[in-house]
């Protein structure tokens, strides 16, 4: 119901409406189509108010003018979906746990290469990046007491034993999303699949919140990365993109897979949403799949 005294609100037009849609495509990939357009519509609208824009042809202009660069940013953030929680679909992470990492591990020493890189793209709020180094910690900690390395380890003892290192990146397209991921701090509600061993070891308890160890938050670094553009994060053993790509049309999902083949090491892997999947979409990945979880890796063609 409108506000009395309220301005009307402008009519979107179908010519309007597609404008606003191709240029949200164009910058972040995100597709809306019919089942999707209200929600678009009535974020635009509030953003629309915000900027006290007269018609949303004239909130376009200012979206696409040099002034417009920051509201356009927050358009996106608000047009993104950012639900998250800690241990999301533990197949999937039972299956990076122990069998990837410990794949990876193993080549790595082989190799004498003592690091490891993993990257949540589309990292919301940090609870999947921290699961992941959590997760990693542990598998690494269980790794090297059945291959030790003969290094004397510093006290106090460090949470990844020497030399090995673990890096986790955690990318977003929204800048508040990230924010949060690097304060690291959860409400018991958001805490609710924490078990308390991980709790006890990982998290501080701050009033009625807990906050993430500084050790582990020392693993997990937070950056922007919009995953429609060319220049995203090399080198990676593995990649988490989980509940990202659905938002996606056909198109710019390729694109996307086509890009993460390049990101990643190789004989690297990928994890998709429990919900997405790689078939269909491209033919250099092939699907590993245990006890309900699924991964793609890396196919290496030779020359
Ligand atoms: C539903 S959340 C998924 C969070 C986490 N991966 C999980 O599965 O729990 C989707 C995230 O993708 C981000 N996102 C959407 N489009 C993006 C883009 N073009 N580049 C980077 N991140 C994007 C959103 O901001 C949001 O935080």
């Amino acid at each position: 119901m409108a506000t009395p005294g309220a301005a009307p609100a402008p009519i979107l037009t179908e010519a309007e409406l597609r404008l606003l849609q191709a240029l949200v495509y164009h910058e972040c990939g995100m597709h809306f189509d019919e089942r999707r357009t209200h929600f678009l519509q009535d974020r635009l609208l509030r953003r629309l108010r915000e900027c006290r824009a007269d018609s949303f042809y004239a909130y376009y202009r200012l979206l696409v003018s040099p002034e417009g660069k920051q509201e356009l940013c927050k358009l996106l953030e608000n047009l993104t979906v950012n639900e998250t929680s800690f241990f999301r679909h533990k197949a999937q992470l039972d299956l990076f746990q122990k069998h990837v990492l410990e794949e990876l591990l193993k080549h790595k020493q082989a190799r004498r290469e003592y690091w490891v890189r993993v990257w949540s793209a589309g990292c919301s709020t940090g609870q999947e990046p921290y699961t992941l180094g959590m997760l990693a910690v542990d598998a690494l900690a269980y790794y090297y007491l059945r291959n030790p390395l003969p290094m004397e380890a510093p006290l106090p003892k460090p949470l990844i034993p020497l030399p090995w290192r673990v890096e986790i990146l955690a990318s977003d397209i929204s800048y508040s999303v990230l924010r949060t991921g690097q304060e690291g701090i959860y409400s018991e509600s958001q805490m609710a699949s924490v078990d308390y061993s991980f709790r006890l070891r990982y998290f501080d308890k701050v009033g009625d919140r807990y906050a993430v160890k500084k050790a582990l938050k020392e693993m997990v670094h937070f950056d922007f990365h919009n995953l429609k553009t060319e220049y995203l994060p090399q080198r990676n053993d593995v990649i988490f993109c989980r509940n990202v790509m659905m938002y996606f049309d056909e198109a710019e999902q390729k694109r996307l897979i086509e890009k993460f083949y390049r990101c990643l090491n190789p004989g690297g892997y990928l994890f998709v949403g429990h919900a997405e999947s790689l078939l269909s979409l491209t033919e250099k990945f092939h699907m590993v799949h245990r006890d309900s979880g699924t991964a793609y890796q890396r196919i290496e063609v030779r020359e």
